[in-house]
């Protein structure tokens, strides 16, 4: 028994987009540092400015949400915020050894769809991920539940609107886990998942240094 992550196809893809993404570690410091990505413009503005840059999960991050989804076996898996599908690509070799399953993923950036699509492709996994283009908002309106696990990746301000707007189709014991939470403005989201009325249990979980994740069950 095996990983799909050690499949070569799969292992070849996530190495060659890791590498990618490391390589423009300085380049991206450098746009933020001059502000080119000014956080008060909008969420198409910013997503078409960063068309380039993967901005992934950590690879510990990756392993732990292929972890997550083969313990849980979503038969539903909802990304917000694919970019060049590092992290689809981890929560889809989970769903192929499990044997059963999808992953719907949504970008806002055009570019990034299609490359993206291509890297699916390459890893051989494009079967199990259907892309929607366009703003989460709207795309994930139309999905049809239940929907058994989460990945909140997308632009920081939309993770409490994400959520809510797929709310009424998270099965009993969901998982929902949001990337990055030590970044600022998240406090409103990390505040309704904390709070018991809202029906969840949630913990806060340190994947690795300046890389936090909340995870949360739907009670
Ligand atoms: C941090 S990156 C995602 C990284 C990806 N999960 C990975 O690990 O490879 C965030 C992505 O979310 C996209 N995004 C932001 N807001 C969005 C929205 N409202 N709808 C769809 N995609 C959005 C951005 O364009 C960007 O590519």
């Amino acid at each position: 028994m095996t990983s799909t992550l050690l499949d070569s196809r799969v292992a070849a893809a996530l190495t060659r987009m890791f590498a990618e993404a490391d390589a423009q570690m300085p380049l991206l410091g450098e746009m933020f540092g001059k502000d080119s990505v000014p956080g008060e413009s909008s969420a198409q503005e910013r997503a078409d400015a960063l068309s380039e840059f993967y901005l992934p999960v950590t690879p510990e991050a990756g392993r732990l949400l292929y972890t997550l989804v083969r313990a849980s076996r979503p038969t539903t898996v909802v990304e917000f915020g694919m970019s060049l599908g590092i992290s689809a690509i981890h929560l889809a070799s989970a769903v192929r050894d499990n044997g059963e399953g999808r992953v719907v993923t949504t970008e806002l950036n055009e570019q990034k769809v299609a490359v993206a699509s291509g890297n699916f492709a390459d890893a051989g996994l494009d079967d199990l991920i259907t892309v929607l283009h366009g703003d989460a908002l709207e795309t994930l309106a139309a999905i049809d539940g239940p929907v058994q696990f989460v990945l909140l990746d997308g632009w920081k301000d939309l993770y409490l609107q994400v959520l809510q707007l797929l709310e009424p189709r998270l099965a009993p014991g969901a998982l929902v886990v949001a990337d990055n939470t030590s970044m600022p403005g998240l406090q409103p989201y990390l505040d309704y998942l904390r709070d018991p009325a809202n029906g969840y249990v949630s913990v806060h979980f340190p994947v690795r240094d300046a890389d936090s994740m909340e995870i949360s069950c739907r009670a």
